[in-house]
């Protein structure tokens, strides 16, 4: 039996297999409200008819200026739950579960006229501006616009959310000695504000419901922290209640010496690292598209989920083929049968 087809739970979220839809920004929203329209509709639908386990929908966040773009999600406002239900009501119809990333764009806002972050430092590139160092008052309103947006996700109907904690948005932004030099207790403890934002969002969660938490293992910007960094603030957020590790590295500004890898599987050694240092169950991302390596990360219990961006982009029925190829009994829709056997 294929282990990336046997199925998985964690508290209340019960999996069908391990494969996990990335989340992967649309910019798609061409109302600029924050709405999800008929494309995030069909977009993830399909992906449920093409057999992954669980869909983490794309980065949505907490307020307009928290935007990468304006064409990106929201859930500022309780308007927006609608249109969410919509999705995670007919991905529920095609037997997979769905969660939600909730962000902040931080200093990387680029069509925000005034960027906000944890301390006056631009990112280096021409789309970008130097963000407004946000008050004491200011990070403790951002902490309850997290937890708000938490609300109505829940009210939505998903499975789970993962808190966007990577690639240098503002979580992440709090959590790096490069862009954190606050002098207030958000400076002085990096992890303090994702705890909080942590704690705030519990809250507004069942209790059997799962927070996951994504986060940049590594930061590639010369002197940019390192796997035992990432593996301390895991610690405080597994102690907040962080329910499962989400493992991808960078995104915080331009890489120096050390560089992203370029292949299969590049990510995994941190998903592992974390995996055992704290004993917590962890998703590995990043060229993990291959039937055969995505079986062998589950079976080597490198990760406990592989999840799959860019691979799902290119075939909705990765899932569907990589059954197929690993000789599991076809998952394929009836519909399809006849195609995918
Ligand atoms: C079009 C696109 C949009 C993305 N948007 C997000 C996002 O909203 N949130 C996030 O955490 N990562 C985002 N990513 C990163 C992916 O989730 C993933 O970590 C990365 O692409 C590596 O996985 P892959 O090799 O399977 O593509 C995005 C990637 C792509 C290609």
């Amino acid at each position: 039996m294929a282990r990336l087809f046997t199925p998985f739970s964690l508290k209340d979220l019960t999996l069908k297999n391990r494969i996990v839809m990335a989340p992967m920004c649309q910019y798609s929203v061409t109302a600029k409200d924050g709405v999800p329209n008929e494309w995030h509709y069909v977009h993830y639908t399909s992906r449920a008819i093409g057999g992954v386990g669980l869909i983490i929908m794309e980065m949505t966040d907490v307020e307009p200026d928290g935007r990468i773009t304006d064409y990106d999600l929201g859930l500022w406002s309780d308007d927006h739950i609608p249109a969410f239900q919509r999705i995670i009501d007919s991905v529920h119809q095609y037997d997979a579960k769905i969660g939600i990333q909730i962000a902040h764009a931080g200093r990387k806002a680029e069509d925000a006229p005034e960027p906000v972050a944890p301390s006056a430092i631009r990112f280096e590139g021409d789309n970008y501006k130097t963000p407004r160092e946000l008050t004491t008052d200011e990070v403790k309103r951002m902490v309850e616009k997290f937890a708000a947006a938490a609300r109505r996700a829940v009210r939505a109907g998903v499975d789970t959310i993962e808190i966007h904690g990577a690639h240098g948005y503002l979580v992440h932004q709090f959590q790096s000695p490069l862009t954190n030099h606050r002098k207030d207790a958000y400076g002085a403890d990096l992890t303090r504000f994702g705890v909080e934002v942590i704690e705030a969002m519990k809250a507004e969660m069942p209790s059997s419901m799962p927070l996951l938490f994504r986060l940049s293992a590594v930061e590639y910007v010369d002197g940019g922290y390192d796997i035992d960094h990432a593996i301390e603030l895991c610690r405080a957020y597994h102690r907040a209640g962080v329910d499962m590790f989400h493992v991808s590295s960078g995104g915080e500004g331009p890489a120096g010496k050390r560089r992203p890898g370029n292949y299969p599987g590049y990510q995994v050694p941190f998903a592992r690292a974390i995996k055992e240092q704290l004993g917590v169950p962890v998703i590995a991302v990043g060229m993990l598209d291959n039937a055969a390596l995505a079986e062998s990360v589950i079976a080597n219990e490198d990760a406990d989920l592989v999840a799959i961006a860019r691979g799902l982009l290119n075939d909705p029925y990765f899932a569907l083929h990589a059954a197929q190829q690993l000789r599991v009994k076809p998952l394929a829709p009836k519909q399809y049968e006849m195609a995918i056997r």
